[in-house]
């Protein structure tokens, strides 16, 4: 969560490298409205575009698009003959996205698809392989989008992972309050797959919600 507890150290980072244009501040007003201000912070949306634009990513795929915060950071950062694939179950949250999506004039770059990303992501195959793909929806399907993932993302590719500290759960001998059993299996599976260095070269980002990095070997 980005808000409540944002120290000085992170106020500055943000307001230094990566202030929020008015679209992007629109899109975190519309999600505090609805009671889901559950988007990554600033500074990790400046990060995403630091990956894409040093690994040369022009295909990607996010899986949780919510209200399009992350997914702008991104498209914000493809070249121009770059696509970004984001799926949102919701379909109010896709509603919202994609007003922000129109009005974001990269509207050719951005693809949004509403439904169930295990349903969706099949039908995808055909548009891989993609350079990066980018996770931040329901935990406990983590373990499906990252089967999808290690077989569509090309070598020297990324797979990133957003909430994988799993609200201070994953490192924990059991599952903490909220946290059931099989999410927290689910994610301590994720990052233990990742971690393999003979297929990734990755690590943990140590945001508070953690972010797991891996590029493809
Ligand atoms: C939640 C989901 C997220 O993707 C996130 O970054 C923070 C919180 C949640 O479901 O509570
Ligand atoms: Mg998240």
């Amino acid at each position: 969560m980005r808000h409540g507890q944002d120290t000085k150290a992170l106020r500055y980072i943000r307001q230094l490298f990566a202030p929020e244009d008015s679209l992007l501040q629109e899109i975190a007003a519309s999600l505090e409205r609805i009671n889901m201000p559950i988007q990554i912070g600033p500074e990790e949306g400046k990060l995403l575009q630091l990956f894409i634009t040093l690994s040369g990513a022009k295909r990607i795929v996010e899986i949780g698009t919510l209200g399009g915060y992350s997914s702008l950071w991104m498209a914000r950062a493809l070249p121009e003959d770059g696509q970004l694939f984001t799926i949102e179950k919701e379909p109010a949250h896709a509603a919202i996205a994609e007003t922000f999506f129109n009005r974001s004039g990269l509207q050719e770059k951005i693809r949004l698809l509403v439904g169930e990303a295990t349903r969706i992501l099949p039908t995808l195959t055909q548009e891989g392989p993609f350079d990066m793909v980018f996770i931040d929806a329901d935990k406990i399907s983590y373990g499906k989008y990252l089967d999808w993932a290690e077989k569509n993302v090309r070598p020297g590719g990324l797979i990133i992972g957003d909430n994988t500290l799993l609200f201070g759960a994953v490192y924990e001998d059991a599952p903490t309050e909220g946290i059931s059993r099989e999410a927290w299996q689910v994610m301590q599976h994720f990052n233990q797959k990742l971690s393999n260095g003979n297929q990734y070269l990755s690590t943990m980002v140590p945001t508070k919600e953690g972010l797991t990095v891996a590029i493809r070997r």
